[in-house]
């Protein structure tokens, strides 16, 4: 007998870097037939858990891409530092998550080639992960110091989720490798968040910001970054 296929629960949001599209799937089982050959062709040659969560952003992603009324007729894989090769015209990123059963997936879409697009999804669930220690600035760290001891967890997977999402805007500018310590980011309750940049010698500072919500349980995070770089 062959298992019936969950149904997923999609979610439009209109976010000031671009649309936004999140899907669940309860099951954790997205169903990849929609997608370009390419896209299926490649899915085949991931394991299976990999190959899922990867259908489930590149659904997200052309829903996004959909919804825009941006049509991209090639299979969209990945550049050769992972990030989601869209073609020219269109900015894009993904992120997504296996939480138990459920599947979550996140896609960020914007038309133009201005600007590249990061975005990063966390499960407030998951505050039992401290990361803290790996991704804290001093800076960072002596700010959550102040910040009341149950809230703490929080405020460290905001922060990390934050430097995820400015990761993926800017690696394809940047295209080094930077630390978790180039960027103390210090995010408001109004969603807006301030970047200061200390990177290596030589890197000049990406123009970036950062956006960042709590929506239904998730941490949703989104950055933009020009591609055209101020000296
Ligand atoms: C690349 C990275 C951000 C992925 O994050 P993750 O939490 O493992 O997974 P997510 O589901 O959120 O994101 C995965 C997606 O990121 C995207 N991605 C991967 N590498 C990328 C890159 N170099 N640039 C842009 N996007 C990238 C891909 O779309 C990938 O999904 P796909 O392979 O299915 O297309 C993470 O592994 C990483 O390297 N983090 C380091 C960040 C960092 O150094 N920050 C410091 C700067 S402040």
């Amino acid at each position: 007998m062959s298992a019936v296929a969950s149904k997923p629960e999609k979610t439009i949001l209109q976010l000031a870097h671009g649309l936004c599209v999140v899907i669940r799937w309860p099951g954790g089982d997205p169903d990849g037939s929609g997608l370009h050959p390419g896209e299926r062709a490649f899915a085949a040659t991931l394991a299976p858990r990999r190959a899922r969560i990867w259908i489930a952003g590149r659904i997200a992603l052309r829903e996004a891409l959909a919804r825009l009324r941006l049509s991209c007729e090639v299979a969209i894989l990945s550049t050769e530092r992972g990030a989601p090769l869209l073609p020219a015209g269109m900015a894009g990123s993904v992120s997504h998550k296996a939480v138990g059963d459920e599947i979550i997936a996140a896609a960020l879409v914007a038309s133009g080639s201005a600007f590249t697009l990061g975005i990063d999804i966390e499960v407030t669930e998951a505050l039992g992960v401290d990361v803290g220690k790996k991704v804290l600035t001093a800076a960072e760290s002596a700010e959550i110091e102040r910040v009341a001891p149950d809230r703490r967890r929080f405020e460290t997977l905001l922060r990390f989720s934050i430097k995820e999402a400015v990761f993926k805007a800017v690696d394809p500018i940047l295209r080094a490798k930077i630390s978790f310590q180039v960027a103390t980011v210090l995010p408001s309750n109004d969603g807006t968040v301030d970047i200061e940049w200390r990177l290596p010698p030589g890197v000049t500072r990406p123009e970036t910001e950062a956006m960042w919500k709590l929506w239904n349980g998730l941490i949703l995070t989104t950055a933009r970054s020009a591609k055209t770089r101020s000296p």
